[in-house]
């Protein structure tokens, strides 16, 4: 099998009752998102639900992020505190999933949430939204590839990855944010990080006057049970905060800064030639693949500055960086 492929701006209504059918018949299908492309399927059903997580080789202890088309739809599965509320109004739709206590009455089958009373929910923009608007019900989706493998921002990326196993990829272009969603929780008013993403922790201080508590490392992560060490891993070895090249490397750059040795470099990839987090982010994921299609022993990547969507990009660097098991 092969997926059909639709391109949302050639056929934007097919695209939808093609979709709508599909997850109606209980399979998933690949959607773009802002973020990342991700791998859709109905919330309420356990058969579509076990596909998403066959089709990825996922965990089932990993829970799914539910995405909702408005706060109405969200408020039927989910209670609201006040903080999550304004961060709810200030950034939705958008890059950033709240992790919410679960209304089990909602319908939300308990294999979206691997059994846990909370709900990780987000309202997409664009096509995602438009889909959920039509299908009527909530779409579980997490990012559109095989488990531990860099998430997809293109269609192309997708169907190289998971191409034969799917029904239906729709095409909507290069997901303009590239990292996926910021994740936060919020307990007794005080507002934790569990996955820096799409929203910048700046931002979120900005939005409400709290401070955002940071993970302790990598290893905190882990309450978002997704986040294991080694995630986002490319087949060639990651090397970081790299100020030269060596022989039989790849470069990613951040920056018009000259890198020592850069004549040694396989190829050179540059995420933003001005220095801007926010276009390196949306390049991170397709660079990292491209530099690993190489046949690079090695990708070096330049510094990245750790505040704004840096701060996403280096949590995703240090997955792609972690020892394997
Ligand atoms: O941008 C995104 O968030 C993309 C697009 C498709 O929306 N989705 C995405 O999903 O990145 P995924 O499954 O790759 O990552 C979801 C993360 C996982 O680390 C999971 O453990 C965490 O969210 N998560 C989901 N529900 C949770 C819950 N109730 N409590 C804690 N963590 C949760
Ligand atoms: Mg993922």
């Amino acid at each position: 099998m092969a997926a059909d492929i639709i391109d949302i701006t050639k056929d934007h209504e097919g695209a939808l009752q093609r979709a709508c059918a599909v997850l109606a018949d209980g399979f998933p299908v690949a959607i773009p998102t802002e973020t990342v492309y991700g791998l859709a399927a109905d919330a309420t059903n356990p058969a579509a639900i076990t596909r998403i997580y066959e089709t990825k080789g996922r965990p089932r202890f990993n829970p799914l992020i539910c995405h909702m088309a408005d706060l109405a739809m969200a408020e039927r599965h989910a209670t609201f505190d006040p903080v999550s509320r304004k961060l709810a109004e200030t950034f939705w739709p958008g890059p950033l999933t709240l992790i919410l206590p679960l209304k089990a009455e909602g319908g939300i089958h308990s294999l979206a949430t691997a059994g846990l009373d909370t709900v990780g929910i987000r309202l997409p923009k664009g096509f995602a939204a438009e889909l959920i608007r039509a299908f009527g019900k909530p779409l579980a989706a997490p990012s559109a590839n095989t488990s531990g493998r860099i998430s997809p921002t293109s269609a192309r990326h997708v169907a190289e990855d998971l191409g034969d196993k799917l029904k239906l990829v729709i095409d909507g272009g290069a997901a303009p944010v590239g990292v996926e969603s910021t994740i936060v929780r919020v307990e007794d008013g005080a507002i934790r990080l569990l996955r820096p993403g799409g929203v910048a922790a700046e931002e979120i201080e900005e939005a409400t006057g709290l401070t955002v508590i940071r993970p302790e490392g990598p290893a905190a992560i882990i309450e978002a049970p997704g986040m294991l060490a080694s995630h986002y891993a490319p087949n060639a070895g990651v090397r970081l905060n790299a100020d030269h090249v060596e022989p039989g490397e790849a470069l990613i750059r951040l920056g018009s800064r000259p890198v020592q040795g850069s004549e040694h470099a396989v190829a050179i990839f540059d995420l933003s030639p001005s220095g801007d987090l926010a276009q390196a982010a949306a390049n991170l994921f397709d660079y990292l693949k491209r530099a690993d299609a190489t046949g690079a022993v090695r990708i070096a990547v330049t510094p990245i500055p750790d505040h704004g969507l840096g701060e996403a990009i280096n949590d995703r660097l240090a997955r792609a960086a972690a020892p394997r098991e």
